[in-house]
């Protein structure tokens, strides 16, 4: 009888050296010869009626004895393989915190966009409303109404995409202020983003680039209102140092007309390669709104004024980060578009 207790107890010792290796084998091993029902341990007390009663006695004690080794044996296996666990689990979710980080890369706005969003934060500040016309006009919304009847010479300045007779694409949002007076009685003041359309193709130019019209009409507006405006705007755009001045253009929808300058941002007004030594550098068309424009609209000119300025998104764009082709703002190169991120 005590040779079949000591091959269980040497089963029992094999088994852990040779088939634990985690919780879940030791666990497995425990029932063989623990399971109240099934172990091997426990069936051994079932043979308790069979034995002899003289020899139940020591019997029963030896099957004791070993069920409590066993147990203990086994209680030593499971902490052995929960530290085990455990270690392997360390080691495996080890962080090295001075590994270096991987890159996140976030998207950001394009330089257009980024610069249209500035133009409005500046004049939205000003109480201007946003208003966006479309990019298929008819002739005379873009040229006729603006005081540019057909046979204007001022219309050789724009070289135009007709789709029909009629039709034509935008060349310039100025198109937008006479809807805006048409439906409007003053005061407006509107400002009226969007892309407009020219066969012209170089350096500065592109077949489709973006404006960024601002319109107000109201009671006793001046040149003075212009400026302030003006001065206002390339102070945020260009640095708090910079200032505007204005010089006499011509534009049939405005009279008098203005082109407007900034002084050089870039060598402080002293003379550099960017303002070609001039210490300014042109940045928009204005002026004051044509009586003539304003009567196209149903509008008293001798009781309302007004003045508008048209902005070349892609050129503030480039004149503010220095990029010397405006190819560069369309081709969506990333290294040229990582480089400006103004949010
Ligand atoms: N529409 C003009 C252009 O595209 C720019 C412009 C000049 C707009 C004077 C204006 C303005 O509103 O008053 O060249």
């Amino acid at each position: 009888m005590n040779e079949r207790l000591d091959a269980i107890r040497q089963e029992i010792l094999d088994g852990i050296k040779e088939k634990a290796n985690s919780r879940a084998t030791a666990f497995e091993l425990r029932k063989q010869f623990l399971d109240s029902k099934t172990g091997k341990i426990g069936q051994l007390m079932k043979e308790m009626k069979t034995i002899a009663p003289e020899d139940r006695a020591s019997f029963g004690k030896g099957v004791n004895e070993l069920k409590e080794w066993a147990l203990e044996k086994f209680t030593e296996l499971d902490e052995k393989m929960k530290t085990l666990e455990l270690d392997l689990r360390y080691k495996s979710e080890k962080i090295d915190v001075t590994m270096p980080a991987k890159e996140i890369c976030t998207g950001n706005l394009h330089p257009i966009t980024q610069m249209r969003n500035q133009l409005i934060d500046v004049f939205a500040g000003m109480g201007f409303e946003i208003y966006e016309g479309t990019e298929i006009e008819n002739d005379y919304y873009n040229f006729t109404a603006l005081n540019t009847p057909a046979d204007h010479p001022a219309r050789d300045m724009q070289d135009t995409f007709y789709l029909s007779p009629e039709f034509l694409l935008r060349t310039q949002t100025s198109a937008g202020q006479i809807h805006v007076m048409e439906a409007k009685k003053p005061p407006i003041k509107i400002l009226s983003p969007g892309k407009v359309f020219r066969s012209d193709d170089d350096a500065t130019h592109s077949p489709m680039f973006t404006q960024m019209e601002g319109l107000v009409v109201d009671e006793k507006i001046t040149l003075c209102d212009l400026k302030g405006m003006l001065d206002v705007f390339v102070k945020k755009i260009y640095g708090e140092d910079t200032t505007t001045r204005l010089r006499p253009s011509y534009f049939p929808f405005t009279e008098p007309s203005v082109e407007v300058d900034v002084s050089c941002f870039e060598c402080g007004g002293k003379g550099c390669k960017l303002c070609k030594g001039t210490g300014w550098i042109e940045i928009l068309g204005a002026g004051i709104v044509n009586k003539k424009v304003l009567e196209n609209c149903g509008i008293d000119s001798d009781r309302y004024s007004g003045l508008a300025f048209g902005i070349g998104i892609e050129r503030t764009a480039m004149l503010k980060y220095g990029i010397n082709n405006i190819k560069l703002l369309f081709e969506s190169d990333i290294r040229v578009l990582k480089q400006i991120d103004d949010n």
